[in-house]
This record gives C-alpha cells, structure tokens and sequence, in this order.
C-alpha cells in the first residue's frame, strides 16, 4: 500500500510535501521519495529507503529551484523488497512516461511477460514499472496520451490509483482510479493536489473532488476534466472543511497511548450525537436506514480490528434485537455465496471506510442487489459512500497504525444499534433502561481502568519474558480476546492466541506450562463458574494466569480488576485492559510503538 501526494503551484513544494508524508507517515510504509521536474531533460527522483526522515537531506539542493512538478510517495512493498530501486516513481523504457502508483495490478505478471518477448527491459521487480512500459507499448498505436489511457485502462486489472506524466503533454497530469482512493484537490490560490488521504491536504486545499470507480481525471493549469466510461462526468465538489491536523502526542510518550486515553471523551461524543440521557432515548435520525421492520438477518462484515467490532455486536443483535446474526470476514466472505433475500442486511464496519477486502464484498454485494448499511470512520470514504445508509464513527481521525479507539467507537455505534432495532421489536424495557444507565457510566468505567496504567505495566514486566501467550474467552468475550490477542501481536511481536477456555482441554491444554501465560478475560458475569473451572485446569499444569475481571479471583497471579457492569458493557473495559497490556508490554521491549513493522493504516491492497 502507498500513498500518494502531488503538488502543483507557486508556494514552497519540498516543504508542502515533506510535510504531507509526514502527516501520511502514519499510515506505514517502508520508503520514500519525491520526484522534481522543471523541464523534460531537468528531473530527478530522489528515493529513500525507511522513514520520511531520510529523504530531509537529500532534497536540500532542490530546496531553491523551481520546479513545475512535484510528486511525493511513501511506500509499502508489495511487489518487489524494499530497496531504493523499487521505490517509485517508475519510468517507461523510452523516458517520456512517469507513473506512480497505489494498489496492486493482478495481471502484471502476464503483462510483463508479453512486454519482455517485445524487448522491454525491467529495473525493478514492480508492477508499476509494467504499467509505465504497457503504456508505451500501447501509445505506439494510439493518437493521445488520453486516448492511450484509456485503453490501459481496459488492459489492466485493478487496483490502482495512478498518476501518469508524459513528456509530451507537460502540463497535463492524467490520474485514474479504480479501488484505491484518490482525491483530486484545489484553493483558490490555483494550487493543486492529488492524495490518497485526505488528511494530507488539510490546511492546503479548500475544494475537493473524491473520484469514483473508473473515473479519470486530466488535470492543467487552473482546469480538469472528468471521464467515465469516456464520457465527460461531473463529480461533486466538496468544501474541505476538516480543522487542520497537527497530529501531535501532547503529553503522551507514543500516538497509541494518547489514543487509548482519547477513548471515554470519544464514547461521550458519540452520546452527544446519538443518544439523550435526559429523555433515556436514542436519536432516532442517527439511524435511518435501521429502521426497516423486515430485517430478519444481518451479517456484519469487516476486516481485523473492525471485524472483531462487527463480531461481538452479532450477539447483541440476537440477545438484544431478536435479529438472526453472523460475522463474516470479508477477505473469506467474497469466496462465498451471499444467499440474498430482501430481509437480509450487512453491515459494513471500518474505520478507513478504504479496506479492499471490504469494499470487494460490498461491490459484490451491490451487484446482487443486497442492502447494506455502514458503521464508518472516515467521511466521504468508498465504504460511506457506496453503503445504502449508515452511521459515522465520530471517533476523530486515528492517527496510529493500529485501531484502539476506532474500535471503540466501532462497538458503541453497533451496541446503539442492537439498542434502536431491540426497542423496535419489543425488548424488555428494563432490560433497555437498566443498559442506558449502565452507558452513562461507562466513560468512568474506562477511565476507571486506564487509571491502572502503572498497575498493568508492572504486569507487562512480569509478562515481557514469555514468547507465547494464550488469551482465553468465553460467550460474548471472544471478539475481545481475538482483539486483544491481535493488538498484542501487532506490537509486541510476540505470539498469542486467543482460544475458548472451554475448548483447551479438547486438546491445546497440551500447551499450557510455566512457559505459557494466560491472560483470561473473566467477568462476574453468567459463565463465572464455568470458566473458573477451566481457571484450575491451567493452575493445575502450573500455567501462569493474569485475569481481567470485576471480581477478585485469589489464585489468579496477577489481576487487573475492571468495574463492575453488565455483560453488555464488560467489552468496553476488558478492550481497554486488553489495549493497555499490550501497550506497556510493547514498551518495555523496547519496540517502536507508533510505527509497528509491517502494518499499514489502512489496507487498500487485496
Ligand atoms: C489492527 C487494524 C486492522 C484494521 C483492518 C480494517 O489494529 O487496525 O486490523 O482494523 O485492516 O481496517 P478498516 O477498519 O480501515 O476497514
């Protein structure tokens, strides 16, 4: 996955750049570079290998010239390692096109294969370099750089957003776009923008165009035209109205802590929006789209983090709303089929709104003439937009890698949700009164648990030294094992798995030793007793046990005691419990917490 940010106008360009790869950094990616081009024989690429830091000194002669054109480029390997050579921007074998490029072309390799017989050579190992050579190939039998475009984009299979050059049109920039997100931009100072994020662009441009599936876009001086399917469309233009980002820790030592305790201000902005206390009700408007009595089924559907999200509120939507429901993991769901009837809905959870696995399914979906609705972060995002009708996360932007309050934002919209459909349909009213009351507290609750931050480090120092970890569940707690279990291996490195305490002595007790720590998510809850004897399996093999739980459990070796609620609300606190080991244990191994190996903000890549 790479991100994109072009830059035409009057103003300092090295500086605007460098500092939207900054403010795209967080997204993950393995090198850099930027591409200068005053005239056809003056242009230079200048490429960087690791962080966004090693590209300030090498662009510093460039710093006074003037230069027309300018591209900027993290990347994150997909095809090819992560060397100087694979960086981008790639150039075709006569030098007259430059392209860069975000997304995977999946037939790259056959396309390759045909360019080679024609005795094109290849510098790096990436597709993109084949999109560069194909389009010389093809402009040899075509009129224009527009109509050779276009007949790329027949020839290749998606994904991409890509931004082509050409020696003989200087002044025009072509971009195309098909499942990786490109946002054309402008102020009316005449400077122009092309990002993958819109989060780049803050600050700079005031109008913004999001450019759909198959659009392309011909930019020049103050002017563009969109095609689709080569006919001349309009796209809205949106004013740009997001406050500038400066994405700045404060006091707190990494981007991941801060927004682990950004999480109770974030739930209560969610309630200032969707719910009112005085009235014990919910804001009917936030819902449309919900309201539906024919929904029988739902199946939500998501990736990683957000799939953990859509995964726990399925036993809501059936405990709560009587509504039949699964999960299904997207990159597995597309392989499937979907059995649409009018009554079944899917939900969409993401935090980008830009996950290709998602996004495939929901394509699919629509194909079918499925309904969908979305839970979402980003405004404006594919997932929004393409989904019939949904809710926004509120949660802020995320800015680490890794999904702490997006998720919670993602389980209190749902939990809202399995609210609005349960009343519909007859839920108990002192069971929606007695989670109402609950939900005023649950801001303390957390605030609560991340109060015992120095508490969960001395344990993280305890649980530093092991290699493997088990994170044991049961019933409603399962998605949030398998979220804490994911947060503990994106950034400790260690592995953990999360596994159904009633299922260990079905074989994987074979395991447990004083090597192997469990980290049980236990709750007063109606499985109290069933998990406790599952607790002295493990004490009875010697295995070290930390519980996450209300009430105190004397054999446990190290405890991190949350509030006591209802099982509904338990998720929330054993999340952040979850979220804060994981946190110290990464700290103390002396890991680089806000930028984690190999992970990328948002996963635009199938
Ligand atoms: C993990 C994480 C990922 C994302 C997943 C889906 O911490 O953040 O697992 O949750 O890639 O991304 P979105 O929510 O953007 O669809």
């Amino acid at each position: 996955m790479c991100w994109i940010f072009w830059y035409r106008g009057k103003n300092d360009a090295v500086k605007i750049l460098l500092h939207g790869l900054e403010r795209l950094e967080y997204r993950g990616y393995d090198s850099a570079w930027v591409f200068v081009k005053k005239q056809s024989w003056d242009k230079s690429r200048i490429r960087a290998v690791g962080k966004v830091s090693a590209l300030n000194w090498k662009v510093t002669d460039f710093l006074d010239a003037w230069y027309t054109q300018w591209i900027a480029h993290t990347r994150r390997a997909t095809h090819g390692g992560v060397t100087e050579q694979n960086t981008h921007p790639h150039i075709s074998n006569d030098g007259n096109r430059t392209i860069v490029h975000n997304g995977i072309v999946e037939n790259y390799a056959s396309i390759k294969k045909d360019l080679i017989k024609k005795w094109y050579r290849f510098d790096s190992e990436t597709d993109t370099e084949v999109v560069a050579n194909l389009l010389e190939e093809i402009h040899k039998d075509s009129k224009s750089m527009l109509e050779t475009t276009q007949e790329l984009q027949k020839q290749i299979r998606w994904a991409y957003a890509l931004l082509i050059m050409h020696e003989g049109t200087p002044d025009t920039m072509i971009a195309l776009r098909l499942w990786s997100p490109l946002v054309y931009a402008y102020n009316s100072e005449g400077e122009q923008y092309f990002s993958s994020d819109t989060q780049a662009l803050s600050g700079y441009a005031d109008k913004m165009i999001y450019l759909e599936d198959g659009d392309l876009i011909k930019v020049q001086w103050n002017d563009y035209t969109i095609l689709s399917n080569g006919d001349v469309t309009k796209r809205d233009i949106e004013t740009f109205d997001q406050k500038i980002l400066e994405a700045s820790k404060g006091e707190y030592k990494h981007f991941m802590l801060k927004e682990i305790y950004e999480q109770p201000a974030i739930i209560k902005r969610i309630y200032k929006w969707r719910v009112s206390f005085e009235n014990n009700s919910l804001h009917a408007d936030a819902f449309h789209g919900m309201g539906n009595e024919s929904i029988k089924q739902i199946t939500t559907v998501a990736c990683g983090t957000a799939n953990n999200a859509g995964w726990l509120w399925t036993y809501r939507f059936e405990t709560l709303s009587k509504i039949p429901s699964h999960n299904e993991i997207a990159s597995e769901y597309e392989n499937k089929p979907f059995f649409l009837d009018e009554s079944k809905l899917h939900i969409f959870v993401s935090q980008s709104g830009e996950t290709a696995d998602s996004l495939e399914v929901l394509k699919m979906l629509k194909e079918q003439g499925g309904k969908s609705f979305g839970v979402v972060n980003v405004v404006g995002s594919s997932i929004a937009r393409m989904t019939d009708s949904g809710l926004y996360l509120r949660a802020g932007t995320e800015i680490w890698v890794a999904s702490t309050k997006a998720f919670m934002a993602q389980s209190m919209c749902l939990l809202l949700v399995s609210l609005f459909l349960g009343k519909r349909r007859g839920m108990r009213l002192s069971k929606y009164q007695q989670i109402m009351r609950e939900l005023e507290h649950l801001p303390s609750y957390i605030e609560t648990v991340l109060d015992q931050t120095d508490h969960i480090r001395s344990i993280a120092m305890d649980l530093m030294q092991y290699k493997n970890f088990f994170f044991l569940w049961r019933g409603y707690q399962y998605p949030i094992a398998a979220e804490s279990s994911l947060k503990f291996k994106e950034i400790t490195y260690l592995h953990s798995e999360a596994y159904g305490a009633g299922e260990l002595k079905h074989g994987s007790l074979a395991l447990i030793s004083e090597e192997m720590p469990t980290i049980f998510n236990l709750p007063n809850d109606e499985m109290f007793e069933q998990n406790l004897s599952n607790f002295q399996e493990i004490r009875a093999r010697k295995g070290k046990i930390c519980v996450i739980g209300d009430k105190r459990v004397e054999e446990a070796d190290r405890q991190i005691t949350i509030p006591e609620t209802i099982d509904e609300i338990y998720p929330f606190l054993t999340a952040v419990a979850g979220q804060l080991l994981a946190y110290h244990v990464a700290d103390l191994l002396g890991n680089d917490i806000d930028k984690p190996r190999n992970l990328a903000k948002s996963v635009t890549v199938k």
